[in-house]
């Protein structure tokens, strides 16, 4: 949940930690949702140590109430990346948000990772043009980052190519198990580094090979939801945009409407703020429609792909 260790916490030595563990509550938000009565009995500690604990586990995890002030002025801090479309921009407001993440989905061949290419080098744009000005982490999932594709879209822009994937920090997650540490490792990275936006292309393809059957649906959701978590962690901490995209499977009990949805239904409709259904139109053209938006009206823009990427239709 947090890169804070139980032994961090004021009041917690190591052999204090060593017992919260053997008792099962090895993480931050296990602790901060205690009472201080089992914590005291669990951990063999007096009930005011036990109070002292779970307070810095919970102002740790920022579990409490915050004024509507604040949140306005940390939403003041949040910048937008371009998409290169003033269509696509329009949809969403001026573009991908920091703070937040945007799921984009769609079924093969729709423009998902076009679009995350697209934004892993317009997030290095200067703010003025619509960018960042930061770097990026790109978790891929399906060995689907082309150097050669962002040099394309970088020289379409007029920036350095070797500059721009010099800013981009690539790992291939093999499983959904090392998909996660990456994204543990993402915050590592992001100590020691400018970074404005996180991809996860894909979000769910490993997660949807790892965990077959239905017997290990929920194990799956839970896992997804763990490595949502600390995306959206990240996003907050650092003002930084996370962008994931997610397959479609097809749901023929859906009778009306596109008989699609998004793998790993509410889990990671809800983490996101952002949701974008992609699909395909004649010849290069896209259409994206922003979907269930809590402050954005509903809309589609269309778009296209091009050598230099993603463009006005
Ligand atoms: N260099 C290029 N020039 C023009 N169009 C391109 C170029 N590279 C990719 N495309 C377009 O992008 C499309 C592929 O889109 P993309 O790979 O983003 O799909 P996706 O939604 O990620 O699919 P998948 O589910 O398979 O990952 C191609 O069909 C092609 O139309
Ligand atoms: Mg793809």
């Amino acid at each position: 949940m947090s890169d804070t260790d139980l032994e961090d916490l004021p009041g917690v030595g190591s052999k204090t930690a060593e017992k919260l563990r053997d008792a099962g509550y090895d993480g931050l938000m296990s602790i901060a949702t205690m009472s201080a009565a089992d914590l005291s009995e669990v951990a063999d500690l007096g009930n005011k140590t036990a109070n002292k604990i779970i307070q810095a586990a919970r102002e740790e995890l920022d579990l409490g109430f915050q004024k509507g002030s604040d949140k306005m002025a940390e939403r003041e801090n949040m910048s937008k990346i371009t998409l290169s479309s003033t269509k696509f921009d329009d949809l969403l407001d001026g573009g991908v948000e920091t703070q937040s993440i945007t799921e984009f989905y769609g079924e093969f061949g729709s423009a998902k990772t076009q679009c995350a290419l697209q934004l892993a080098v317009n997030a290095q744009l200067p703010e003025e043009e619509g960018g960042l000005d930061q770097g990026v982490i790109f978790i891929d999932t399906e060995d689907t980052f082309i150097p050669e594709r962002v040099e394309q879209m970088a020289e379409a822009k007029n920036m350095d190519p070797d500059d721009v994937l010099d800013n981009i920090f690539v790992a291939r997650a093999y499983n959904s198990d090392h998909q996660i540490l990456l994204g543990d490792k993402a915050q590592d990275i992001m100590k020691d580094n400018d970074i404005g936006l996180i991809v996860v292309d894909s979000l769910t393809s490993q997660f949807r090979s790892d965990y077959v059957g239905r017997g290990q649906l929920a194990d799956r959701q839970q896992k997804l939801n763990e490595h949502m978590h600390t995306l959206q962690r990240l996003a907050n901490t650092h003002n930084a945009a996370v962008v994931v995209t997610n397959q479609v499977m097809s749901n023929p009990g859906q009778l009306f409407g596109d008989p699609t949805s998004a793998i790993g239904g509410h889990i990671v409709g809800h983490a996101s703020a952002f949701r974008i259904y992609l699909r395909k139109s004649k010849k290069n053209k896209r259409i994206a429609r922003l979907v269930d938006c809590p402050y954005l009206p509903e809309g589609e823009a269309v778009f296209q792909v091009t050598e230099n990427g993603i463009e006005d239709a």
